[in-house]
């Protein structure tokens, strides 16, 4: 994040460094590829990792504490999702952004070759947290955490920012990629119909925590 010089005195740009230093991001199981700038927390002691925790447990934070939760390749590997969310949304303040990839549910091979992966994962899913969807407000009384989905991104090639897929794949790629995310609807159409017919492997979310206003850290017991 880029943040403004604090060359010559305190001032504004002092504040705003301040702000920047203060600003927490978390990245849970954040194995060897932990985001930049960010504190990982992992199951596993390997390089990289900062906290060790287990995610199925309560987290080691507080309340309203981090700014950002980044979690690549974690959720399916997480056997409770409504106390995992819950755990997320408590350590999240008010309006923290929230960020999962994970493998398409629609590509079985993906989801299911990992002994340790636990569930198949769709964009859909989300819906049940956040309050201004169908699903938000039918099945919203599962769990009391609330997040506004602010964006999705479908992906026909997994970790392709890592790992450089053959010429056909990327070409492949681009073409799957539109036609998946042309407009929310195309994404679910993608999810429920057409995703694992040419083997969609990666989906990506946004997320905001939604929660009063003003909430600090501690402010809201548990
Ligand atoms: C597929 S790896 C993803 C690693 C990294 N985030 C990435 O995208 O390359 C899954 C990671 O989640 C961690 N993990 C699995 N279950 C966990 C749990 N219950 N608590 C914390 N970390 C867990 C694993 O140790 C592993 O490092």
């Amino acid at each position: 994040m880029e943040t403004p010089s604090t060359a010559g005195a305190a001032g504004p740009a002092t504040e705003a460094n301040d702000a920047a230093r203060r600003r927490i991001v978390i990245d849970l199981g954040c194995g060897r590829r932990k985001k930049p700038g960010a504190i990982g927390l992992d199951i596993a002691s390997v390089p990289g990792v900062d906290i060790l925790a287990d995610v199925m447990r309560p987290l080691p934070l507080k309340d309203n504490s981090v700014d950002e939760v980044y979690a690549s390749h974690l959720i399916e590997h997480v056997d409770d999702v409504l106390a995992f969310m819950g755990e997320v949304w408590r350590v999240c303040k008010p309006g923290a952004l929230v960020y999962f990839r994970f493998p398409h549910g629609s590509a079985p091979f993906l989801t299911w070759k990992d002994p340790t992966h636990r569930r198949g994962v769709y964009l859909a899913m989300f819906e049940y947290f956040d309050p201004t969807t169908l699903d938000g407000q039918l099945w919203g009384y599962y769990h009391p955490a609330k997040f506004k989905i602010e964006r999705r991104y479908l992906n026909f090639n997994l970790n392709a920012d890592t790992w450089q897929p053959s010429r056909a794949r990327r070409l492949l790629g681009r073409l799957f990629d539109w036609a998946a995310n042309r407009s929310p609807r195309w994404q679910y159409l993608c999810e429920r119909w057409w995703g694992n017919w040419v083997g969609m492997e990666e989906a990506h979310i946004w997320l905001r925590a939604l929660k009063p206003a003003g909430s600090g850290p501690d402010a809201i017991p548990g």
